[in-house]
């Protein structure tokens, strides 16, 4: 049976569900989003991927004024490669203009290919770096991404 996706605002309901998927793809907890208090952030806009009725994936976003930053994206390993981050992040771009974003910023650990390929794929334009951002010393890479004019 073909499975059927939908890609929606974060709900009340979707916080346990959402919590664990970013523990599980994140092993700092720094790095892990705790949905319940995005929730209450005026600023915070999330989009969740649901498969089937289940929640595989979330994006994440804080927009001030017109720029954004991409919190955290994650897709549940067992549904990654399958287009889901993709389909994410394009909702999330059309949401956030939707919503006065100009420019999408963020930060990536240089050493996380499959989502620099994805932001590259997705028109995001290399910013910077910045040297041990994370607390392991890795470096971070910055990206932007601007809405066409
Ligand atoms: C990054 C992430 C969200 C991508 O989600 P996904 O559903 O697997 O991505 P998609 O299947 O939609 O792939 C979209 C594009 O991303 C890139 N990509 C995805 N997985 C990749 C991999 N393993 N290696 C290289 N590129 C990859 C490709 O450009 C791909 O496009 P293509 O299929 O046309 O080649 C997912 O890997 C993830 O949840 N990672 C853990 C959390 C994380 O690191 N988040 C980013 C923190 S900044």
């Amino acid at each position: 049976m073909a499975s059927t996706l939908e890609i929606r605002p974060l709900a009340a309901d979707d916080v346990a569900l959402a919590n664990r998927l970013g523990r599980d793809a994140f092993a700092a907890p720094a790095e892990q989003p705790d949905f319940g208090d995005e929730l209450g952030r005026s600023i915070a806009h999330t989009w969740v991927a649901v498969v089937d009725g289940v929640l595989v994936g979330y994006a994440l976003g804080w927009l001030a004024a017109d720029e954004a930053q991409l919190m955290s994206i994650a897709v549940d390993a067992r549904f990654r490669g399958q287009g889901l981050g993709r389909a994410l992040l394009e909702r999330f771009l059309d949401e956030l203009v939707r919503v006065g974003a100009r420019t999408i910023v963020l930060e990536v650990r240089k050493g996380n290919a499959p989502a620099r390929a994805l932001y590259v794929a997705m028109g995001f334009e290399l910013l910077g770096e910045r040297r041990r951002y994370y607390a392991d010393g890795e470096d971070a890479i910055t990206y932007r991404w601007c809405a066409a004019t």
